[in-house]
């Protein structure tokens, strides 16, 4: 099965659990990047009133072909208890995702707020059929919850040898 693994990280939190899914798995990996180009400060200044407003950044690469794929892990840092406006568009870009098997993950220092909803809306409009929603937190040090990666990494095993 190939698995592929596209995902939006500012400060890393979120690549680092997708990169233990590709040690796990043999997933490929997809990051996107916003172009917006976000520094410390203006990450919060900006980055949170257009979490809040549902916008859809420009990102690279802005095509995802999933041609080829049988699942795809799509994962998002949480901004302001939502998705990042790179993820928005990130499930935006997706082409050839009609019927195709997803897995969402966030990664936050607190819980998920609307953001595995809000990306379930957005992969279920796309025509993708949401196999599973997982949030890992990630401590003030920057330490990952190993109860919530393990069972990430169990879902992706199972759904991976079904
Ligand atoms: C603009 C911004 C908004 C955030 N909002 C929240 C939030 O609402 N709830 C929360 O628990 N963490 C919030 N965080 C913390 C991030 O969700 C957390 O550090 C995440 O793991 C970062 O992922 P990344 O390192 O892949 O970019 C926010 C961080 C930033 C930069």
């Amino acid at each position: 099965m190939k698995i592929l693994c596209i995902y939006h990280s500012e400060t890393g939190n979120t690549h680092s659990v997708m990169e233990e899914i590709s040690r796990a798995t043999g997933a490929e990996m997809l990051r996107v990047r916003d172009r917006a180009g976000y520094g410390k400060v203006t990450m919060y200044i900006r980055g949170i009133p257009r979490a809040l407003r549902g916008t859809h950044a420009a990102i690279e690469p802005d095509a995802i072909d999933l041609s080829g794929y049988d699942l795809v892990i799509l994962g998002s840092p949480v901004w302001a208890s939502r998705p990042t406006p790179a993820a928005n568009a990130m499930i935006q870009a997706l082409k050839n995702c009609l019927g195709k098997k997803a897995l969402l993950v966030c990664t936050s220092g607190g819980g998920p707020g609307e953001t595995l909803t809000l990306m379930e809306n957005h992969a279920k409009e796309r025509g993708m059929e949401v196999a599973g929603s997982f949030h890992v937190r990630f401590s003030m040090r920057g330490d990952r919850n190993q109860e919530e990666m393990a069972a990430l990494i169990q879902a992706v095993t199972k759904l991976a040898e079904a």
